[in-house]
């Protein structure tokens, strides 16, 4: 199995990779940090702790880091994910413990205490990683590659060009993408296909299980959010298809691409800037998701919760 390390900001679609990487024998999930994103970090680590305990995954660490962006001030993402961050379920005192660690120095500890390379899947605000590749600069060797949902090769959605991840801290995503460390980017590109229509909302329903029961008030409310924001006929599963991808890389076209962050764009700071046809003579230096298999996705995402709902 793959060793993985999951930064996220739980957040309805982080929790939904969160069941996926706990429930896949393909991924050995050996901890979990979170950070300031869609809710705060104190908020965001109450949930993953509660989607860790919903997984049966309590001995899994779940540590809190990050609680502002390296530069910009904190905006959270409350007018999608809501009060709680995870707002829709009714959930009660999650039996997993905080770890008393800083999520950063979660992060460390756990490739120092690796055997081989980790990879890290990266799915909210890029933080704890660029707070983690400042503080300890020898952890590169120690990270086999990072998966990141962020940034977009078209338009964004927290502003017209950026993508929130991106747009939360375009500094520590400069930094992880400047580091050295192959990086893996799945975009609003690649996760505005993964839509959860009425049919795959149907599918996780007739699963039949509490943890599928909560899994559909999770994406409903996720679904009213992005209706009422954008105007979506159905919600995009951004952050899974992270975890989809290291699963069975089939799941994800990518391209081999010069890539940028814009960070002083007068309307468009926090917006990527991928070369797709090779206009700026910039050497490639990341891979950008671009198209999504669709069917091997879901496939893997319903399997998930139905495995995990039968405990
Ligand atoms: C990203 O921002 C957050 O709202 C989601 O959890 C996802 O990681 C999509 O832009
Ligand atoms: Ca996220």
């Amino acid at each position: 199995a793959i060793p993985v390390i999951l930064d996220c900001d739980p957040g309805h679609d982080d929790a939904l990779a969160i069941l996926l990487a706990v429930a896949h024998p393909a991924i050995d999930l050996r901890a979990v940090a979170t950070v300031a994103g869609n809710q705060t970090v104190q908020k965001t680590a109450l949930n993953a702790r509660r989607m860790l305990g919903l997984a049966g995954a309590a001995g899994v660490p779940v540590a809190a880091g990050c609680d502002r962006p390296l530069v910009a001030p904190l905006e959270i993402g409350d007018y999608v994910h809501g009060e709680s961050g995870l707002d829709g379920p009714a959930f009660g005192e999650p039996d997993v413990p905080l770890d008393p660690r800083h999520g950063v120095e979660l992060i460390h500890d756990t490739l120092a205490a690796a055997e081989e390379p980790v990879t890290i899947v990266a799915i909210g605000p890029l933080t704890n990683i660029a707070t983690l590749l400042r503080r300890h600069p020898g952890d590169r060797e120690r990270i086999r590659e990072i998966v990141i949902m962020g940034g977009s090769t078209e338009r964004g959605n927290h502003t017209p060009y950026a993508e929130f991840n991106v747009y939360a801290d375009p500094e520590a995503a400069a930094e992880v993408l400047g580091s050295g460390v192959p990086t893996t980017w799945v975009g609003l590109n690649v996760s505005h296909q993964a839509l959860v229509t009425s049919d795959v909302l149907e599918r996780i329903s007739a699963l039949g299980t509490p943890l599928a029961r909560i899994c559909v008030e999770l994406l409903t409310f996720f679904g009213s959010s992005y209706h009422r924001a954008w105007g979506f006929p159905a919600p995009p599963l951004h952050d899974p298809i992270t975890v989809a991808y290291l699963i069975d890389p089939a799941v994800l076209t990518r391209v081999r691409v010069g890539l940028r962050i814009e960070l002083d764009g007068a309307h468009t700071r926090g917006a990527t800037v991928a070369d797709l046809h090779g206009r700026m003579d910039w050497e490639p230096n990341a891979e950008v998701g671009t198209v999504l298999d669709k069917d091997r996705f879901w496939d893997l995402m319903i399997g998930a919760i139905d495995v995990l709902g039968r405990g």
